[in-house]
């Protein structure tokens, strides 16, 4: 199934859906990476990795999101793509693109939703005072970060932890849960097994 990735950051969620993708029996390919910024360093990975890229900066569109993401979905379709994965893709939807991809967008968030929605997600879980923290995939649905759980990874949170000490232990997991509930998305097999890296509890 032919599938594309938002990204406006560094990448490497998608880069976790490449490395998926590349392997024989999963059931997606890349038709698409799309970013909405021309200097995001995902595009590069992308690009080296042999993949079509394409980038709608938002800028010129000049808080015109409907028409910004027109652009987008003109640009999703265009490449064929049959589903969409957000991967640190930092604009808000309206509910043009997310009513058109309904069923058919993910997203990753770096908490157990529905705890911590919105940023700063592990400074938060931190002044919680929370043992358990993690990430979810979830579908895109017009309130954010709302969607339907397809999973979540949880990692513990340890005494001492920062932020960005979190944020790593956290974005290991990102990266074996989003291909697994992507797989698991596509073929619905409930079977389907995980490989979770060491420690962590992950739920599809
Ligand atoms: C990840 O933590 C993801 O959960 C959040 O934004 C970050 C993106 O990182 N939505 P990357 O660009 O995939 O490295």
């Amino acid at each position: 199934r032919p599938i594309a990735i938002l990204i406006s950051g560094r990448g490497s969620n998608m880069r976790a859906l490449i490395d998926a993708c590349a392997m024989p029996d999963f059931p997606a390919r890349i038709a698409l990476v799309l970013s909405n910024r021309p200097d995001a360093p995902g595009l590069e990975v992308a690009r080296s990795a042999g993949l079509r890229t394409e980038v709608v900066d938002h800028r010129p569109f000049r808080g015109d999101r409907a028409a910004h993401e027109r652009a987008i979905d003109a640009a999703l379709r265009d490449a064929g793509a049959e589903l969409v994965c957000l991967a640190g893709y930092m604009r808000l939807l309206t509910p043009f693109l997310t009513g058109a991809w309904a069923g058919r967008m993910l997203n990753i968030h770096p908490s157990l939703l529905p705890a911590f929605p919105g940023l700063h997600t592990h400074e938060r879980a931190l002044a919680a005072g929370v043992k358990l923290h993690g990430c979810t995939v979830h579908l895109v649905t017009e309130a954010m970060d709302e969607g339907p759980i397809l999973g979540q990874a949880a990692v513990p949170v340890h005494a001492g932890d920062t932020p960005g000490q979190l944020a790593a232990r956290v974005l290991e997991q990102e990266h074996v849960l989003y291909p697994a509930a992507l797989r698991r998305h596509l073929t619905r097999d409930a079977t389907a097994e995980t490989e979770p890296t060491a420690g962590p509890l992950l739920f599809l």
